[in-house]
């Protein structure tokens, strides 16, 4: 088995604010990515990992990623690009595909492992999910409800997202219309199963000022 992780790190973060992209705005004194690569890169089942950054800034990219033996490509104007331009870099040899956001800075080895262990196993796609807190409504385009799932149905759903390489490569040759906002929406659109194994509160995504706090004082109480 060899393991590839794919990060796309080319979003521009605009709800975190003005500024870098996203990847490379910093927690504790060093960009979100570089938490993130060392995250992913401490699970020993990990051989690779391809970061895709913002096309027109990759040397800041690069920077961020020095020492890390990451590759980096250009990534697209969508995530499902950016995520797309990593997988045509792999080698051959890869068989397992992972792809984490660079905006979960601090995955715990121990979900990589889960999620590596569980295509290993067999399955060809798995999502780490955890239980969802508020009850969920789905609305329609005037704002009103049409439907409110049983709320232990429900799971929100992180990264890394696990796949076997062929049903990966696969489920990005769908039409490019098809917007999705996970790989696992794809495999989904390719009617494969997707399985949910748990996930961890520490891979939050980084998406508003607050988390961005809430991932400063991670970092103390690490350091503490
Ligand atoms: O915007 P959101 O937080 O959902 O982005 C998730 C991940 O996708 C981030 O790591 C971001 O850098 C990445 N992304 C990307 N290319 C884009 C847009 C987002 O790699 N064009």
């Amino acid at each position: 088995m060899s393991v590839a992780v794919l990060v796309p790190a080319a979003g521009r973060g605009e709800r975190l604010g003005p500024g870098a992209p996203k990847a490379l705005r910093e927690v504790g004194g060093e960009p979100l990515l570089r938490h993130a690569l060392r995250s992913l890169g401490a699970a020993p089942e990990v051989d690779l990992l391809v970061v895709a950054g913002p096309p027109g800034d990759l040397a800041a990219t690069e920077a961020a990623c020095a020492g890390t033996g990451a590759l980096v490509v250009a990534g697209g104007t969508d995530r499902r690009a950016s995520v797309a331009a990593a997988l045509r870099a792999l080698p051959p040899e890869v068989d397992v595909v992972l792809v984490s956001d660079a905006a979960r800075p601090f995955v715990p080895v121990e979900l990589v492992q889960r999620v590596v262990a569980t295509v290993a196993a067999g399955a060809p796609a798995v999502v780490p999910g955890l239980p969802v807190a508020d009850t969920v409504k789905q609305v329609d385009g005037t704002g009103h409800v049409v439907a409110t799932p049983p709320r232990e149905l429900l799971r929100a759903v992180q990264t890394p997202q696990g796949f076997a390489r062929v049903v990966l490569e696969r489920a990005h040759a769908l039409p490019a219309e098809l917007l999705v906002t996970d790989d696992a929406g794809l495999v989904e659109a390719l009617g494969l199963p997707v399985l949910v194994v748990p996930g961890a509160p520490e891979a939050f995504k980084v998406t508003r000022p607050e988390d961005v706090e809430a991932a400063e004082a991670l970092l103390r109480r690490r350091g503490a």
